[in-house]
């Protein structure tokens, strides 16, 4: 087939994404502005002209990710003859900028998080430029003066439930262990204004839950004279009409203050799932990771938000491994997870991150053997599934209240929704279904999700 790069009536683009919500967000924001120029979104790589894959580098496996999407999207460029723009975005593009261009000659475009917003002329000026092998580059940071939060909607919000709204971006901590400060920038907030203008238009659009996005949300809106705090910022999102559930991530347990645990006893509208991510159980290492916080008072903030919130579902982020972590240590976590009993958690082992503090401990000879961090992950991983079984099986004949999302993804003629919770509730029924809130009573609790039958006529 043979393409005409002028004309904008039949362009598609093919976006691959890593990483978090932000991510994700920033992906819809991609599509939004690229559907401005007549890009349609296609799932099939062979379809596109422009192929963006939007990185993560977290951790060493996610990063890893990009080389081998890199290889495919690449050979497609060779059987077109250059006929393809291929760019990579987000937290690997920023932290590996001109490296990853020079690796590979034959890519377009690199530019970092803080670029999404100008991603129509970065295109438009790789279009001009094919032939000339000409790459662009944009992985520089703005200030809080000329940044934009880009306003537009991801089209796919109109199919959705659920919506996300980043309410600032960046970090201005230094947890040891963490590339995010260095991909994502300084912190900063977004104005309150813009983000309940977002809110209603994804309200306008059907969705009924909002889930606020930034690195730190607590810390919102304490660095700018006059901006509502986050707690304030949860009211404002609470007070707009057709707002079913709010949701929040990430909480810094160092930043979440009472003002917040008391919106869970005035919102009805905040889910009962707070993700709050603890890292390990032992002071000794959340001191070296520079969190702020120990586990007694980590314990405590969960007492009183039990407290505030009789029913709160919690999950967490723990690391295993981390330089200089001992059995001790690890036993420290062990009871952590114990006593406040996530539902759910994600584990990772500690993985070095280029030009973060936390090498210098690896310098002095405290890393942990790969094969004790693997022995570690594991143990923690068994006793988490052995809670997420034991808590979905106490579910068994309760009625929940679930927002119905969609088709399952196992199941023909199942459907697949969320409860008050945030668990994952499958349960025979039509599409007709999805947007309605609807009690479901639970007849089998698995790891992971919950399964059961609509009751009729409650
Ligand atoms: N801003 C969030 C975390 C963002 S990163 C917060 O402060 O909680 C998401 C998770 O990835 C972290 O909670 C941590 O558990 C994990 N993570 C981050 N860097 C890591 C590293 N170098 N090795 C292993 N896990 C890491
Ligand atoms: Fe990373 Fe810590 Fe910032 Fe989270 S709060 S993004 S873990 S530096
Ligand atoms: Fe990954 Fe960047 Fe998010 S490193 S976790 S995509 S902020």
């Amino acid at each position: 087939m043979t393409r005409d790069p002028s004309s904008t009536s039949d362009r598609k683009v093919y976006i691959r994404t890593f990483g978090c919500q932000m991510n994700v967000y920033d992906t819809g924001k991609m599509k939004a502005q690229l559907a401005r120029d007549g890009y349609a979104e296609t799932e099939v790589l062979d379809e596109a002209d422009l192929v963006i894959v939007n990185t993560c580098s977290v951790r060493e496996k996610p990063e890893l990710k990009v080389h081998s999407f890199l290889g495919e999207a690449r050979k497609l460029k060779r059987e077109r003859r250059g006929e393809l723009t291929i760019a990579v975005a987000g937290c690997v593009a920023q932290q590996e900028g001109r490296k990853l261009l020079d690796r590979y000659p034959d890519l377009d475009l690199v530019f970092g998080p803080d670029a999404v917003p100008r991603i129509r002329q970065m295109v438009a000026q790789s279009l001009e430029g094919r032939g000339r092998a000409e790459q662009i580059l944009d992985t520089d940071f703005l200030d809080a003066d000329d940044y934009i939060f880009s306003p537009e909607i991801d089209p796919a919000a109109e199919a959705r439930v659920g919506g996300f709204v980043t309410i600032q971006k960046g970090c201005d901590n230094k947890c040891t262990f963490c590339i995010v400060p260095a991909t994502r920038g300084a912190e900063l907030s977004r104005p309150s204004a813009e983000i309940v203008a977002e809110v209603r238009a994804l309200v306008a659009r059907g969705v009924q839950e909002i889930t606020l996005l930034g690195q730190n949300v607590n810390s919102y809106g304490l660095k700018v004279p006059g901006e509502k705090t986050f707690a304030q910022l949860l009211y404002a999102v609470a007070a707009v009409p057709g707002v079913a559930r709010i949701r929040y991530t990430t909480s810094h347990p160092r930043d979440m203050g009472p003002d917040v645990v008391q919106a869970y006893r005035d919102l009805p509208q905040l889910t009962s799932h707070l993700h709050l991510p603890v890292q390990s159980g032992s002071d000794a290492v959340l001191k070296r990771m520079k969190r702020f916080y120990t586990r007694e008072r980590y314990l405590r903030l969960v007492a009183d938000l039990r407290d505030a919130r009789p029913d709160l579902v919690l999950s967490t982020d723990f690391i295993v491994g981390f330089p200089g972590e001992t059995e001790a240590d690890i036993d420290d976590t062990m009871t952590l997870l114990d006593a406040v009993r996530f539902h759910s958690s994600f584990s990772f082992k500690y993985s070095p991150r280029p030009g973060t503090p936390a090498l210098r401990l690896i310098d002095r000879g405290d890393e942990v053997p790969p094969d004790v961090a693997q022995a570690r992950l594991v143990r923690l991983q068994q006793r988490q599934r052995e809670i997420s079984v034991e808590e979905n099986r106490a579910l068994e004949g309760q009625t929940l209240d679930v927002l119905v999302e969609g088709p399952s993804r196992h199941d023909s003629g199942v459907i697949c929704g969320r409860s008050g919770t945030f668990k994952t509730v499958n349960f025979p029924g039509g599409l007709d279904l999805v947007g309605q809130t609807v009690p479901v009573h639970i007849l089998r609790g698995f790891t992971n999700s919950l399964r059961g039958e609509m009751v009729v006529g409650r």
